[in-house]
Parts: structure tokens; sequence; C-alpha cells
């Protein structure tokens, strides 16, 4: 499949399997204990495997030949066939801990470029969406990034990811804390995304995460009119990811060169 990838008829399958994720995990709430895994500073669910297992049956209903990169498991495929980029439950702790800010991702992306993209909310029934030739919608209304220009007047979201926190994840918290007018920390990069892209928020910035949780909620923000920006240089799938409302675009870039995150020009 080329640049003539159908887009389209991609969103939809992305869609029904995001919602299938979903909502298999928020049926199954009450096994939110379940848990397969427990690290210091992130925890596996069963349910995390499980609503995987119900977006990548949704996929291969339709598209039995495609790849898949999934927080709990991938299967290659061939180089010539789109590869379906599933995060089932992203705010997995969140979610352990019955706390109603977690979603299930599902991107597509054909020769390394995303071209269509769902995040599905369950806790607030919202579905986020866009393809790389149509615009950014939330339950099929358009939205759009928020129009501040100043780190003062801004609500910048970040994280601390599943891992040892670094000098520089303290800092940037504490410097943003400091620049900003709030900084909010909600455990859920996709829905952080989503949020910027919907002007529920004016920037999101994290170190050290992964492709599938910022894959569909990256080309949402970008059809939306927000900017959005790699950190590579961790491997592994794992970048930094910067997106902002695009007003705070070179505010936030400045913002980092200064506290060394990203090289200055
Ligand atoms: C995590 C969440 C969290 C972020 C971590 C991610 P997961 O995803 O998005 O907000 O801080 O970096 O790994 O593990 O819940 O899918
Ligand atoms: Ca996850």
């Amino acid at each position: 499949m080329t640049s003539q990838a159908p887009w389209a008829d991609l969103l939809e399958v992305a869609i029904a399997a995001a919602r299938a994720a979903g909502q298999h995990a928020a049926r199954h709430v009450d096994r939110r204990d379940e848990i397969d895994e427990r690290r210091p500073h992130d925890l596996k669910l069963r349910l995390d495997v499980e609503a995987q297992e119900a977006a990548e049956s949704a996929i291969r209903d339709r598209y039995p030949e495609h790849g898949i990169l999934g927080e709990e498991g991938a299967s290659a495929a061939a180089d010539d066939q789109p590869e379906w980029i599933i995060d089932p439950i992203d705010g997995t702790v969140n979610f352990a801990y019955g706390f109603p800010c977690w979603c299930s991702s599902v991107a597509v992306r054909v020769g390394g470029a995303v071209g269509a993209g769902a995040v599905y909310v369950p806790p607030f029934d919202e579905c986020y969406t866009a393809t790389v030739d149509g615009p950014a919608l939330c339950n099929g209304v358009p939205i759009a990034p928020s129009d501040t220009g100043t780190l003062a007047d801004a609500m910048i979201y970040t994280s601390f990811g599943g891992r040892r926190l670094g000098t520089l994840d303290r800092e940037l918290a504490g410097a943003f804390a400091d620049r900003c007018r709030k900084v909010r920390i909600v455990g859920s990069a996709a829905i952080n995304v989503c949020h910027v892209a919907a002007g529920r928020g004016d920037a999101y910035v994290e170190q050290g995460i992964y492709l599938w949780d910022i894959a569909a909620a990256g080309l949402i923000a970008e059809r939306s009119g927000a900017r959005t920006r790699s950190i590579p240089g961790e491997g592994d799938h794992r970048q930094g990811f910067v997106c902002t409302n695009r007003h705070l675009e070179t505010a936030v870039a400045t913002f980092l060169e200064e506290h060394d995150i990203l090289p200055g020009p």
C-alpha cells in the first residue's frame, strides 16, 4: 500500500479497534486488581493484554495481512503493508487505581508515516480521530487548540513515565511550574495530547514515552492545528515528545533549550 492508502477506511477500523479495546477494559473494570506485573513506577494488568487482543481482533477481521506494533506485543508484516500501533490502555496506573483518566489508542502507518488514528476515552465516551488528509474531530465535531501566547498564561501537561526519574524530569516539572500558570500531571499521554488539540490545555512535554502512547494523538494534534515534535534518542520505540497549541511552539522550544532538553540553535 502506498500514498494512495484509503485513510477513511483505515480510520473506520482504527475507531472500531480503539472502541473495542476501551469497551473491553471498561466492561471489566471490576478486574482492575488483576495485576500481571508490578514495577516500581508502573503496573501491567491482565486487562492490558486482553484489551490489545480486542483491538487486534477488530483489525484482523478486516486486514489479516497487516502488521501490529502494540504495547502488549507485536507481529511483523511485509514491508509494504500498513502497521497498526496500539496502546490498549494508556493510563494503566490511573485505570488500576480507579482514576477515570485513561484511553485506548490505535494508529495506522504506511511507509513509516501515521495516516489515521483514534483515541477513545471510555470514562467520558469521547473519541478523538483524524486522518492525514482530514480534520481532527472529537465525537465527530471539529476541534482546535487554544490561542494562549505566553508561558505565563499557559497550562502545561507533563508526566513522569514508568522509569526511575532523572534529574531532568525533576527539573523540568519544577521549572515549568515556576514559569507557567499551572502544570498538570494526569497520567495519560494520549489524553494530554488530545486535550492540547482540543484547547483543554496549551502544551504537553514528556521525556521517555513510547511510540504507541502518542502515535494517534500526535496526528490528531497536527490535524487540529497544534504542533508536535519528537525528541529522538532513547531507542526501543521511546522518545521525548512536545505538543503545543502552535502559538507556544517557540517559547516551549526555547525553554527546553535553556534546560538542555533540546539542542540550542
Ligand atoms: C503511560 C502514560 C503516562 C506517561 C507514561 C506512559 P501507559 O502509558 O501515558 O502518562 O507518563 O510515560 O508510558 O503505560 O499507561 O500505557
Ligand atoms: Ca498502555
